[in-house]
C-alpha cells in the first residue's frame, strides 16, 4: 500500500476504501439511477479504445465490481481487474470467473514495466491519493505502444450544462446518497469538483510517458474518455 497522503480535497485512502466497502452492495444500483443506465455504453467506448481482442492481456485498475474488466474481457482479452476494496471485489468476483481479481493498490502496481497491452480506469481515478503517480503506474506497466485509457465524469465549462451540472451534483445525487450512504456520495460531487479539466488531465497524461493523448466527451461534455499511447 501507497502512503495515503491525500492530495488537497481528497479523503486519506484508508477512508476511501472503507467507503467503497460500505457501499459496494448498493454500487451498482445507485449508478444505473443515477445514469439512467447509460453507464454501460460509456464502458463500452473506453473499451473500444483499448483496441484489445484475442491475445491481448488487460488490466483494469480501481475495477470496483469490475464493469470495464468485463468489457475488456468480452473483446477476448485476457484481463485483471485491480482494486483495494475486498466488497467491491467480491461483487465483481460473481461476474466473470474468467477475469483474475486482485486485491491491490493501483499507485503501487506489483507489476513488472511494459506487461499489458492496455490499461484501463473507470471511475477511479478521481479517487487516487496521487493522480500522477496513478497515471505513472497505469503507463509503467503499458507495453511501448500499449494503450491507456481513462474513463472519469468531467466538470462542463459552459451554461447550459455548467448550471445542469450543479444542480445535478449538488442536490440531487447527495439526495439519491442518503438513501444509500450519505457521506459517499456527498463526496462524489467534491471529488469531481477537484478533478482535472479534460484538456489538463490530458497533459497530466502526457507528463505521465503517453503519447497522442486524445479525449472524447459524452453524455452532453459530463463523461470524459481519455486515451493515449505508452511512449516507445
Ligand atoms: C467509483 S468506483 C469505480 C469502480 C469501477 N471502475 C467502475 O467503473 O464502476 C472507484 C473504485 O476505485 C477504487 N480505488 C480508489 N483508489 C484506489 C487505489 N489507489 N487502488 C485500488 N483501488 C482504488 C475504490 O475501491 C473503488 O472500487
Amino acid at each position: 500500500m501507497s502512503g495515503g497522503t491525500p492530495a488537497s480535497g481528497t479523503l486519506p485512502e484508508s477512508q476511501v476504501r472503507a467507503m467503497f466497502d460500505r457501499i459496494a452492495r448498493v454500487y451498482d444500483r445507485m449508478n444505473s439511477i443515477m445514469t439512467a443506465g447509460m453507464h454501460h455504453r460509456w464502458r463500452q467506448r473506453a473499451a473500444e479504445l483499448t483496441r484489445v481482442g484475442a491475445d491481448s492481456r488487460a488490466l483494469d485498475v480501481a475495477t470496483g465490481t469490475g464493469d470495464l474488466a468485463v468489457e475488456l474481457a468480452r473483446r477476448g482479452a485476457s484481463v485483471t481487474g485491480l482494486d483495494f476494496s475486498k466488497r467491491m471485489l467480491e461483487i465483481a468476483e460473481a461476474k466473470d470467473p474468467r477475469i483474475e481479481w486482485v486485491q491491490g493498490n493501483a499507485l503501487d502496481l506489483g507489476y513488472a514495466d511494459g506487461e499489458f497491452d492496455a490499461v484501463t480506469v473507470g471511475f477511479g481515478a478521481r479517487n487516487f491519493a496521487d493522480l500522477d503517480r496513478g497515471l505513472a503506474e497505469m503507463a509503467r506497466v503499458a507495453k511501448p505502444g500499449g494503450r491507456v485509457v481513462v474513463l472519469e465524469i468531467t466538470s462542463p465549462d459552459r451554461p447550459p450544462l455548467s448550471w445542469f451540472f450543479s444542480l445535478w451534483f449538488d442536490r440531487v445525487i447527495p439526495a439519491l446518497g442518503r438513501l444509500a450512504d450519505s457521506e459517499a456520495y456527498t463526496y462524489l460531487p467534491s471529488s469531481v469538483r477537484r478533478f482535472p479539466r479534460a484538456a489538463a488531465l490530458g497533459a497530466r497524461m502526457a507528463a505521465a510517458g503517453l503519447d497522442d493523448v486524445r479525449w472524447v466527451l459524452t453524455a452532453g461534455g459530463i463523461i470524459a474518455i481519455h486515451s493515449g499511447t505508452r511512449r516507445t
